[in-house]
Protein backbone atom coordinates (compact mmCIF):
# COMPACT_ATOMS: atom_id res chain seq x y z
CA UNK A 1 0.00 0.00 0.00
CA UNK A 2 2.23 2.43 1.58
CA UNK A 3 4.76 1.56 -1.81
CA UNK A 4 1.57 1.76 -4.39
CA UNK A 5 1.32 5.77 -3.16
CA UNK A 6 4.66 5.97 -3.11
CA UNK A 7 4.55 4.91 -7.02
CA UNK A 8 1.65 6.93 -7.83
CA UNK A 9 2.49 9.95 -9.86
CA UNK A 10 1.80 13.20 -8.48
CA UNK A 11 -1.09 14.93 -10.42
CA UNK A 12 0.20 17.93 -12.94
CA UNK A 13 -0.69 21.47 -13.11
CA UNK A 14 0.01 23.96 -15.96
CA UNK A 15 -1.25 27.94 -15.67
CA UNK A 16 0.74 30.88 -17.00
CA UNK A 17 0.66 34.80 -17.28
CA UNK A 18 1.07 37.09 -20.07
CA UNK A 19 4.08 39.08 -20.27
CA UNK A 20 2.39 41.46 -21.65
CA UNK A 21 2.30 44.34 -18.70
CA UNK A 22 3.21 44.24 -15.42
CA UNK A 23 2.17 41.93 -12.71
CA UNK A 24 -1.37 43.36 -10.37
CA UNK A 25 -3.04 42.13 -7.38
CA UNK A 26 -5.10 40.89 -9.49
CA UNK A 27 -2.94 37.92 -11.19
CA UNK A 28 -1.59 37.44 -7.50
CA UNK A 29 -5.00 36.92 -6.07
CA UNK A 30 -6.63 34.86 -9.15
CA UNK A 31 -3.44 32.85 -9.72
CA UNK A 32 0.06 33.27 -8.83
CA UNK A 33 -1.01 32.85 -5.02
CA UNK A 34 -3.23 29.79 -5.97
CA UNK A 35 -0.13 28.64 -7.38
CA UNK A 36 2.33 28.78 -4.38
CA UNK A 37 -0.58 26.78 -2.21
CA UNK A 38 -0.59 24.14 -4.29
CA UNK A 39 2.66 23.59 -6.37
CA UNK A 40 4.12 20.50 -3.30
CA UNK A 41 1.43 18.62 -3.92
CA UNK A 42 1.42 18.84 -7.89
CA UNK A 43 3.63 18.51 -10.58
CA UNK A 44 3.93 21.82 -11.36
CA UNK A 45 4.75 24.00 -15.08
CA UNK A 46 4.20 27.14 -15.01
CA UNK A 47 5.11 30.11 -17.85
CA UNK A 48 5.41 33.37 -18.94
CA UNK A 49 2.89 33.63 -22.19
CA UNK A 50 5.33 35.45 -24.30
CA UNK A 51 3.68 34.37 -27.34
CA UNK A 52 0.16 35.25 -26.62
CA UNK A 53 1.40 39.12 -25.74
CA UNK A 54 2.21 39.28 -29.32
CA UNK A 55 -1.53 39.22 -30.12
CA UNK A 56 -1.38 43.41 -29.23
CA UNK A 57 1.22 45.02 -30.27
CA UNK A 58 4.28 45.09 -28.23
CA UNK A 59 7.52 47.06 -27.83
CA UNK A 60 10.37 44.30 -28.37
CA UNK A 61 12.44 45.85 -25.61
CA UNK A 62 9.80 46.31 -22.92
CA UNK A 63 8.32 42.69 -23.64
CA UNK A 64 11.67 40.92 -23.34
CA UNK A 65 12.17 42.91 -20.46
CA UNK A 66 8.78 41.94 -19.11
CA UNK A 67 9.21 38.26 -20.06
CA UNK A 68 12.01 38.28 -17.32
CA UNK A 69 10.24 40.04 -14.75
CA UNK A 70 7.18 37.55 -14.70
CA UNK A 71 9.26 34.87 -14.08
CA UNK A 72 11.51 36.85 -11.02
CA UNK A 73 8.01 37.60 -9.61
CA UNK A 74 6.47 34.18 -9.95
CA UNK A 75 9.53 33.35 -7.66
CA UNK A 76 8.94 36.33 -5.30
CA UNK A 77 5.82 35.52 -4.70
CA UNK A 78 6.81 32.21 -3.27
CA UNK A 79 6.87 29.95 -6.37
CA UNK A 80 9.94 27.38 -5.42
CA UNK A 81 11.54 26.91 -8.66
CA UNK A 82 13.50 23.38 -7.16
CA UNK A 83 10.03 21.92 -7.29
CA UNK A 84 8.02 23.30 -10.27
CA UNK A 85 9.19 23.78 -13.63
CA UNK A 86 9.19 28.07 -14.75
CA UNK A 87 9.72 28.72 -18.28
CA UNK A 88 9.36 30.79 -21.36
CA UNK A 89 6.37 29.68 -23.71
CA UNK A 90 8.53 30.83 -26.63
CA UNK A 91 11.11 28.76 -26.26
CA UNK A 92 9.63 25.49 -26.08
CA UNK A 93 8.16 25.30 -29.53
CA UNK A 94 5.81 22.33 -29.22
CA UNK A 95 3.40 25.28 -28.06
CA UNK A 96 3.39 26.50 -31.47
CA UNK A 97 3.19 23.28 -33.26
CA UNK A 98 0.60 21.65 -30.57
CA UNK A 99 -2.14 25.51 -31.46
CA UNK A 100 -1.46 24.38 -35.65
CA UNK A 101 -2.92 20.98 -34.93
CA UNK A 102 -5.93 22.04 -32.67
CA UNK A 103 -6.53 24.90 -34.94
CA UNK A 104 -7.61 22.36 -37.43
CA UNK A 105 -9.77 21.04 -34.83
CA UNK A 106 -11.65 24.54 -33.50
CA UNK A 107 -14.94 25.95 -35.20
CA UNK A 108 -14.38 29.58 -36.09
CA UNK A 109 -18.09 30.24 -34.45
CA UNK A 110 -16.37 28.64 -30.90
CA UNK A 111 -13.17 31.21 -31.15
CA UNK A 112 -15.93 34.20 -32.14
CA UNK A 113 -17.85 33.49 -28.64
CA UNK A 114 -15.09 34.25 -26.63
CA UNK A 115 -16.00 36.83 -24.32
CA UNK A 116 -11.93 37.70 -24.38
CA UNK A 117 -11.83 38.04 -27.62
CA UNK A 118 -15.27 40.18 -28.31
CA UNK A 119 -13.75 42.70 -25.38
CA UNK A 120 -10.55 42.55 -26.77
CA UNK A 121 -11.45 43.07 -30.12
CA UNK A 122 -13.29 45.93 -29.24
CA UNK A 123 -10.46 47.50 -27.10
CA UNK A 124 -7.86 47.11 -30.30
CA UNK A 125 -9.88 47.35 -32.78
CA UNK A 126 -7.31 48.57 -35.24
CA UNK A 127 -5.63 45.45 -35.13
CA UNK A 128 -8.07 42.88 -34.67
CA UNK A 129 -5.18 39.70 -35.62
CA UNK A 130 -5.56 36.09 -36.55
CA UNK A 131 -3.62 35.54 -33.36
CA UNK A 132 -6.21 37.26 -31.00
CA UNK A 133 -8.56 35.18 -32.61
CA UNK A 134 -7.16 32.07 -31.99
CA UNK A 135 -5.61 32.51 -28.40
CA UNK A 136 -7.40 30.45 -26.60
CA UNK A 137 -6.60 27.26 -29.04
CA UNK A 138 -2.64 28.24 -28.43
CA UNK A 139 -3.43 28.60 -24.88
CA UNK A 140 -5.04 25.35 -25.11
CA UNK A 141 -2.20 23.76 -26.39
CA UNK A 142 -0.06 25.12 -23.68
CA UNK A 143 -2.38 22.98 -21.17
CA UNK A 144 -2.90 19.83 -23.12
CA UNK A 145 0.99 19.28 -23.77
CA UNK A 146 1.61 18.58 -20.17
CA UNK A 147 -1.32 16.78 -19.68
CA UNK A 148 -2.67 19.11 -17.15
CA UNK A 149 -4.99 17.52 -14.51
CA UNK A 150 -5.82 21.40 -12.72
CA UNK A 151 -5.55 24.92 -14.18
CA UNK A 152 -5.33 27.42 -11.55
CA UNK A 153 -6.82 30.90 -13.03
CA UNK A 154 -8.94 33.73 -12.42
CA UNK A 155 -12.58 33.92 -13.25
CA UNK A 156 -11.75 35.29 -16.57
CA UNK A 157 -10.29 32.52 -18.18
CA UNK A 158 -12.75 29.83 -17.29
CA UNK A 159 -14.39 30.00 -20.82
CA UNK A 160 -10.77 29.12 -22.15
CA UNK A 161 -10.78 26.25 -20.12
CA UNK A 162 -14.30 25.05 -21.36
CA UNK A 163 -13.00 25.65 -24.37
CA UNK A 164 -9.65 23.49 -23.57
CA UNK A 165 -11.70 20.55 -22.20
CA UNK A 166 -13.70 20.23 -25.33
CA UNK A 167 -10.96 20.30 -27.56
CA UNK A 168 -8.98 17.32 -25.58
CA UNK A 169 -12.70 15.37 -25.68
CA UNK A 170 -13.06 15.91 -29.40
CA UNK A 171 -8.99 15.29 -30.45
CA UNK A 172 -9.66 11.81 -27.84
CA UNK A 173 -13.34 10.63 -29.07
CA UNK A 174 -11.65 11.25 -33.27
CA UNK A 175 -8.71 9.49 -32.44
CA UNK A 176 -7.83 7.60 -29.31
CA UNK A 177 -7.58 9.25 -25.44
CA UNK A 178 -4.22 11.38 -25.84
CA UNK A 179 -5.19 14.53 -23.49
CA UNK A 180 -6.04 14.45 -20.13
CA UNK A 181 -9.49 16.41 -19.82
CA UNK A 182 -8.37 19.61 -17.66
CA UNK A 183 -10.41 21.01 -14.70
CA UNK A 184 -10.15 24.64 -13.75
CA UNK A 185 -9.60 25.67 -10.10
CA UNK A 186 -10.79 29.41 -9.93
CA UNK A 187 -10.22 30.15 -6.27
CA UNK A 188 -13.64 31.12 -4.02
CA UNK A 189 -11.84 34.37 -2.73
CA UNK A 190 -10.05 36.93 -5.22
CA UNK A 191 -10.88 35.18 -9.21
CA UNK A 192 -12.02 38.56 -10.05
CA UNK A 193 -10.63 41.63 -8.63
CA UNK A 194 -12.15 44.76 -9.65
CA UNK A 195 -11.04 48.24 -10.88
CA UNK A 196 -10.71 50.56 -7.68
CA UNK A 197 -12.16 53.43 -9.58
CA UNK A 198 -14.25 51.35 -11.76
CA UNK A 199 -15.15 48.51 -9.13
CA UNK A 200 -17.90 47.16 -11.52
CA UNK A 201 -14.69 46.58 -14.31
CA UNK A 202 -12.11 43.71 -13.94
CA UNK A 203 -8.86 45.14 -12.92
CA UNK A 204 -6.72 44.99 -15.54
CA UNK A 205 -2.53 45.86 -16.09
CA UNK A 206 -3.66 47.82 -19.43
CA UNK A 207 -5.92 50.11 -18.16
CA UNK A 208 -4.73 53.07 -19.01
CA UNK A 209 -5.88 55.03 -15.65
CA UNK A 210 -3.24 53.59 -12.99
CA UNK A 211 -4.85 54.57 -10.43
CA UNK A 212 -7.30 51.47 -11.25
CA UNK A 213 -5.14 49.09 -11.03
CA UNK A 214 -2.23 47.55 -7.93
CA UNK A 215 0.89 46.54 -9.19
CA UNK A 216 3.16 44.45 -7.46
CA UNK A 217 6.27 46.46 -8.23
CA UNK A 218 4.14 49.60 -6.37
CA UNK A 219 5.61 51.24 -3.71
CA UNK A 220 3.77 51.56 0.09
CA UNK A 221 3.22 55.05 -0.54
CA UNK A 222 1.72 54.81 -4.35
CA UNK A 223 -0.48 51.28 -2.97
CA UNK A 224 -1.80 53.78 0.19
CA UNK A 225 -2.88 56.76 -2.05
CA UNK A 226 -4.20 53.82 -4.75
CA UNK A 227 -6.34 52.64 -2.25
CA UNK A 228 -7.29 56.15 -0.20
CA UNK A 229 -8.56 56.52 -3.36
CA UNK A 230 -10.47 54.24 -4.30
CA UNK A 231 -14.11 54.42 -5.14
CA UNK A 232 -16.38 53.25 -2.38
CA UNK A 233 -20.15 53.62 -2.33
CA UNK A 234 -22.71 55.86 -0.23
CA UNK A 235 -23.16 54.24 2.34
CA UNK A 236 -21.38 53.49 5.42
CA UNK A 237 -21.90 50.08 6.22
CA UNK A 238 -18.29 47.67 5.84
CA UNK A 239 -20.24 44.34 5.17
CA UNK A 240 -19.59 42.36 1.65
CA UNK A 241 -22.34 42.75 -1.21
CA UNK A 242 -20.98 42.89 -4.66
CA UNK A 243 -24.21 43.96 -6.22
CA UNK A 244 -25.14 46.49 -3.21
CA UNK A 245 -21.77 47.88 -2.78
CA UNK A 246 -19.22 46.73 -5.25
CA UNK A 247 -16.68 48.79 -4.13
CA UNK A 248 -16.13 48.19 -0.46
CA UNK A 249 -16.43 44.60 -1.22
CA UNK A 250 -13.40 45.07 -3.59
CA UNK A 251 -11.71 46.38 -0.91
CA UNK A 252 -13.06 43.69 1.83
CA UNK A 253 -11.74 41.10 -0.74
CA UNK A 254 -8.34 42.40 -1.36
CA UNK A 255 -7.80 42.86 2.49
CA UNK A 256 -8.98 39.38 2.61
CA UNK A 257 -6.72 37.86 0.11
CA UNK A 258 -3.82 40.19 1.56
CA UNK A 259 -4.55 38.69 5.27
CA UNK A 260 -6.09 35.20 4.51
CA UNK A 261 -9.11 36.55 7.38
CA UNK A 262 -12.45 35.41 6.48
CA UNK A 263 -15.34 37.99 5.08
CA UNK A 264 -17.18 37.46 8.41
CA UNK A 265 -13.77 38.55 10.44
CA UNK A 266 -12.91 41.13 8.31
CA UNK A 267 -16.99 43.03 8.88
CA UNK A 268 -16.23 42.22 12.48
CA UNK A 269 -13.18 43.59 13.07
CA UNK A 270 -14.44 47.25 11.33
CA UNK A 271 -17.99 47.56 12.79
CA UNK A 272 -18.55 50.54 13.72
CA UNK A 273 -15.81 51.95 11.43
CA UNK A 274 -15.43 55.07 9.05
CA UNK A 275 -15.06 54.32 4.81
CA UNK A 276 -11.65 56.00 5.45
CA UNK A 277 -9.96 53.79 8.50
CA UNK A 278 -11.06 50.53 6.69
CA UNK A 279 -9.00 52.21 3.84
CA UNK A 280 -6.16 52.87 5.96
CA UNK A 281 -6.60 48.95 7.62
CA UNK A 282 -7.04 47.77 3.83
CA UNK A 283 -3.69 49.54 2.54
CA UNK A 284 -1.97 48.33 5.50
CA UNK A 285 -3.13 44.79 4.49
CA UNK A 286 -2.22 44.85 0.84
CA UNK A 287 1.26 46.91 1.99
CA UNK A 288 2.73 44.01 4.49
CA UNK A 289 1.93 41.37 1.53
CA UNK A 290 3.50 43.45 -1.43
CA UNK A 291 6.56 44.57 0.27
CA UNK A 292 8.76 42.08 0.81
CA UNK A 293 7.01 40.48 -2.87
CA UNK A 294 9.31 43.58 -4.02
CA UNK A 295 11.92 43.39 -1.93
CA UNK A 296 12.87 39.66 -3.45
CA UNK A 297 11.67 41.08 -6.96
CA UNK A 298 14.23 43.33 -7.02
CA UNK A 299 17.04 41.18 -5.45
CA UNK A 300 16.13 38.46 -8.44
CA UNK A 301 16.17 41.04 -10.84
CA UNK A 302 19.55 42.08 -9.79
CA UNK A 303 21.03 38.92 -10.71
CA UNK A 304 20.06 38.37 -14.12
CA UNK A 305 22.62 35.41 -14.64
CA UNK A 306 20.57 33.09 -12.08
CA UNK A 307 17.33 33.82 -13.88
CA UNK A 308 18.47 32.76 -17.21
CA UNK A 309 20.08 29.58 -16.09
CA UNK A 310 16.86 29.26 -14.63
CA UNK A 311 14.93 29.48 -17.72
CA UNK A 312 17.73 27.39 -19.42
CA UNK A 313 17.01 24.23 -17.02
CA UNK A 314 12.73 24.97 -17.11
CA UNK A 315 12.79 25.30 -20.86
CA UNK A 316 14.55 21.83 -21.32
CA UNK A 317 12.46 19.98 -18.71
CA UNK A 318 8.86 21.89 -20.46
CA UNK A 319 10.29 20.41 -23.82
CA UNK A 320 11.12 17.03 -22.60
CA UNK A 321 7.59 16.61 -21.32
CA UNK A 322 5.74 18.46 -24.18
CA UNK A 323 7.69 16.71 -26.80
CA UNK A 324 6.16 13.13 -25.68
CA UNK A 325 2.61 14.23 -26.08
CA UNK A 326 3.26 16.14 -29.35
CA UNK A 327 4.96 13.16 -30.75
CA UNK A 328 2.07 11.16 -30.02
CA UNK A 329 -0.59 13.91 -31.82
CA UNK A 330 1.87 13.97 -34.95
CA UNK A 331 1.47 9.64 -35.06
CA UNK A 332 -2.53 9.80 -34.40
CA UNK A 333 -3.06 12.53 -37.00
CA UNK A 334 -1.05 10.62 -39.93
CA UNK A 335 2.32 13.01 -39.89
CA UNK A 336 5.02 10.75 -40.98
CA UNK A 337 7.83 10.59 -38.72
CA UNK A 338 10.64 13.06 -38.43
CA UNK A 339 14.09 10.93 -39.68
CA UNK A 340 16.63 10.89 -37.56
P1 LIG B 1 -3.69 36.93 -18.01
O1 LIG B 1 -2.25 37.11 -18.34
O2 LIG B 1 -4.66 37.94 -18.46
O3 LIG B 1 -3.87 36.72 -16.46
C1 LIG B 1 -3.10 35.75 -15.75
C2 LIG B 1 -3.89 35.13 -14.63
O4 LIG B 1 -4.31 36.13 -13.70
C3 LIG B 1 -5.73 36.10 -13.55
N1 LIG B 1 -6.19 37.49 -13.39
C4 LIG B 1 -7.01 37.88 -12.41
N2 LIG B 1 -7.55 37.22 -11.37
C5 LIG B 1 -8.33 37.93 -10.51
N3 LIG B 1 -8.61 39.24 -10.68
C6 LIG B 1 -8.08 39.96 -11.70
N4 LIG B 1 -8.35 41.25 -11.83
C7 LIG B 1 -7.24 39.27 -12.63
N5 LIG B 1 -6.54 39.65 -13.73
C8 LIG B 1 -5.92 38.55 -14.19
C9 LIG B 1 -6.23 35.47 -14.84
O5 LIG B 1 -7.50 34.91 -14.67
C10 LIG B 1 -5.17 34.45 -15.12
O6 LIG B 1 -5.36 33.29 -14.39
N6 LIG B 1 -4.63 33.46 -21.41
C11 LIG B 1 -4.12 33.70 -20.10
C12 LIG B 1 -2.66 33.31 -19.95
C13 LIG B 1 -2.40 31.90 -20.36
C14 LIG B 1 -2.74 30.74 -19.60
C15 LIG B 1 -2.30 29.65 -20.40
C16 LIG B 1 -3.34 30.54 -18.36
C17 LIG B 1 -1.80 31.50 -21.50
N7 LIG B 1 -1.76 30.14 -21.55
C18 LIG B 1 -2.50 28.33 -19.97
C19 LIG B 1 -3.52 29.22 -17.94
C20 LIG B 1 -3.11 28.14 -18.74
C21 LIG B 1 -4.24 35.18 -19.80
O7 LIG B 1 -4.29 36.01 -20.67
O8 LIG B 1 -4.15 35.49 -18.50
Amino acid sequence: MVQEQKNERKKTILSGIQSSGDITVGHYAGAIRNWAALQHQYECFFMTADLHALTVRQEPVALRKRTLDVIAMYIACGIDPESSVLFVQSHVSAHAELAWILNCFTGVGECSRMTQFKEKSQQHNENVNVGLFAYPILMAADILLYQADLVPVGDDQKQHIELTRNLAERFNFHYSPTFTVPEPFIPPVGARIMSLQEPTKKMSKSDENQKNVIFLSDSDDVIAGKIRRAVTDSGTEISYSVEKRPGISNLITLYGVATGMSFAAIEEAFSGKTYSEFKSGTADAVINLIAPIRGRFTQLRSEPGELESLMKTGAEAAAARARRTLSKVYKKVGLTERPR
